[in-house]
């Protein structure tokens, strides 16, 4: 075989691997098991509204009930997400531009596509009625 045509071939198959591996960073799908134990409360309003958004968007990583994702991301019922560490401006940002990894081992959190400031404003309702109902405040 010709070299040139040999490393050609070499060299694409190491940037198929690269390009597959780089997209699938902090992209992994999760064990589906939560991280942490969420009792729901009833939810109505904007708070069920927020769910059905969460559930939408954001489960995929941050888990049913907002209790975490083994392997995707963490829960947002937990204290680090309490009101007085990340205050409502924080998930505003995060759906906006999503967030850098700072306090856990999933990778960065990309923007969420096509979520609203309105939308975020019902999901706060959401994560924020489920954290009082586990003691968050
Ligand atoms: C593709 C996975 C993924 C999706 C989808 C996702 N997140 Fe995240 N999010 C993460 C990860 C991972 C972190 C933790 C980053 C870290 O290590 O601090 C995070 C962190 C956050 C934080 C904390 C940001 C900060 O300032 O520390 C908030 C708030 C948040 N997510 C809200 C949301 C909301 C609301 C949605 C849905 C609109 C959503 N996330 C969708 C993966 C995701």
């Amino acid at each position: 075989m010709n070299i040139r045509i040999a490393i050609a071939a070499v060299a694409l198959v190491v940037a198929v691997v690269g390009l597959r591996y780089y997209m699938s960073r902090g992209e992994s799908e999760g064990t589906g098991k939560p991280l942490a134990q969420v009792t729901v409360p009833p939810l109505s309003g904007e708070a069920k509204e927020g769910e059905a958004l969460f559930n939408a968007n954001c489960a995929k990583c941050h888990g049913e009930n907002a209790a975490g994702n083994e392997g995707a991301g963490p829960p947002l019922v937990h204290v680090i997400y309490q009101p007085g560490h990340h205050s409502d401006a924080a998930f505003y940002l995060a759906a906006r531009n999503g967030a850098i990894a700072h306090h856990w081992s999933f990778g960065n959190m990309p923007p969420a596509e096509g979520v609203t400031d309105d939308d975020v404003t019902k999901i706060l309702a959401y994560v924020r009625t489920l954290q009082r109902a586990n003691g968050i405040n």
